[in-house]
């Protein structure tokens, strides 16, 4: 009988819920392979561009936080941020919902009054780039500063740092927002030497480029601020999720979270009361004397906390970083390999001096004298079934979400020269995936359909 109960007791259930989660995903989604270990492939099968790569693990790390049922972000979210910050060697990591809303929270944090003089005001400018994912940028307008687009290099998809000191306007400039486009680093010797010659905030958008180095050191670390995207294109996954990464100065750690958190003054962690010490010993605002430290709102915020659940997904995921890096810059070094001998009809994409990109995609540049278009490729990547997809947004500003509002408003944002390597990017870049789930195989099919394609073009 005694016997039983402890076969019987709730951790012994459990236990055996998640021994029979990896057993089932091990049947479902691959026999016990190891999430980096390659797929058998024949032609005609689909090459995707990304896509998750887990093990039973995963499914494993889900459920239980499931059976847990605490939901909202807690222990595991906790611990993903630790351990995040601790791969990074930043100060302190911040989970959200999505990369997007990382963004989001970023650029809010710079316009809290905390900041004081250096608080990023409705009609100051924040410099970013003209090609790249709208929610690098969007942030900026919906919190009424003003994007000044820089012209990307269509050899590294980054921007032209050289127009840096054309875009500042001295009271104006506040801030420098950029990606580290495919994973490729953005010139960070020259952009940090700029924010620190003018006193500007720098905010690294990071989600393409976890695991990056520049000079030897981790991108995502050289700004005041970066940001992850988490969602299962990126390099690891937990569902929807991402996260902020506070780099030196842990004032911001309140600051996001109040933005994340409804715009929160109290920094108590979720389920804890009083952490300040004087929770009815507060005066701000109009309230008055002694009111409810835990419903006084110092920003005018949002709610963009992830589940527990995606917190234990992330954290397995976070185990398998070196590995998927390895593979990702393994497979974009065979796909550069095979496919140099195509340099007449295509460009590829240059590593930033002193980086190794852990690489998002991999980059072709359609040259003008191919004798096929961006179109014609794409549609022929598609027939052969070979995941493939446009430079995000190509260039912004064409965009009609960024063109309608400068239809309306022509100040909403300002460009710096031509934007010639952005429009370069629109019409000639396709990327095809490098994901840590892609075979030698798929690899080599891929080669061999684009040599077949440029001798044989439409
Ligand atoms: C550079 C960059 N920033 C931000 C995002 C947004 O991330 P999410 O999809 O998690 O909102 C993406 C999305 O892929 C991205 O590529």
């Amino acid at each position: 009988m005694a016997m039983q109960n402890i076969k019987n007791s709730p951790e012994a259930i459990k236990t055996e819920i998640l021994r029979l989660c990896r057993e089932y995903s091990a049947r479902v989604h691959g026999a016990n392979r190891p999430a980096t270990e390659e797929l058998p492939f024949e032609a005609g099968q689909t090459i995707p561009y990304a896509g998750r790569v887990f093990e039973g693990e995963e499914v494993a790390a889900a459920v239980g936080a499931a059976l847990d049922f605490w939901l909202t972000l807690g222990a595991e979210g906790e611990a993903f941020e630790k351990e995040l910050s601790g791969v990074l060697g930043v100060k302190k990591s911040l989970l959200v919902n999505s990369g997007s809303s990382a963004n989001l929270l970023a650029v809010s944090a710079l316009t809290s009054r905390k900041l004081g003089d250096r608080r990023l005001r409705p009609g100051d400018e924040v410099i970013t780039c003209a090609a790249g994912f709208p929610t690098t940028v969007a942030p900026i307008l919906q919190n009424q500063a003003v994007p000044v687009f820089l012209d990307a290099d269509p050899a590294t998809l980054n921007a032209r740092v050289e127009q840096l000191e054309e875009a500042f306007v001295e009271g104006r400039t506040k801030a420098v927002m950029m990606a580290h486009t495919l994973g490729n680093p953005f010139d960070l010797g020259a952009v940090t030497a700029f924010c620190q010659a003018h006193n500007l905030w720098l905010i690294e958008d990071n989600c393409d480029a976890l695991g990056t180095t520049y000079q030897g050191r981790l991108t995502g670390t050289f700004g005041d601020l970066s940001t992850q995207s988490f969602y299962p294109p990126h390099h690891i996954t937990m569902g929807e999720g991402g996260a902020v990464n506070i780099v030196r100065d842990m004032k911001f750690k309140v600051l996001i979270e109040s933005f994340r958190d409804w715009g929160r003054d109290c920094w108590c962690a979720s389920g804890h009361d009083n952490t300040c010490r004087k929770r009815f010993g507060w005066q701000l605002g109009e309230l008055p004397e002694g009111y409810d430290h835990k419903y006084i709102y110092s920003h005018l915020g949002y709610n963009m906390k992830p589940l527990d659940l995606q917190a234990a997904i992330g954290r397995v995921q976070l185990t398998r970083l070196p590995a998927f890096g390895a593979a990702r810059r393994k497979n974009w070094a065979a796909l550069r390999a095979g496919l140099d001998a195509l340099s007449d009809y295509f460009d590829f994409q240059i590593a930033t001096p002193a980086s190794d990109p852990s690489w998002f995609g991999f980059l072709l540049m359609v040259k003008p004298e191919a004798g096929f278009s961006r179109a014609d490729l794409s549609r022929h990547l598609d027939d052969k079934k070979i995941g493939n997809r446009a430079l995000f947004g190509g260039n912004l500003v064409r965009q009609p979400a960024f063109a309608d509002l400068r239809k309306e408003n022509p100040a909403a944002f300002r460009v710096i020269g031509d934007l010639a390597g952005a429009d370069r990017i629109m019409n000639d870049a396709v990327f095809v995936g490098v994901y840590p789930g892609l075979s030698e195989s798929m690899i080599q099919f891929t080669i061999d359909t684009l040599h077949g394609f440029v001798k044989n073009p439409p």
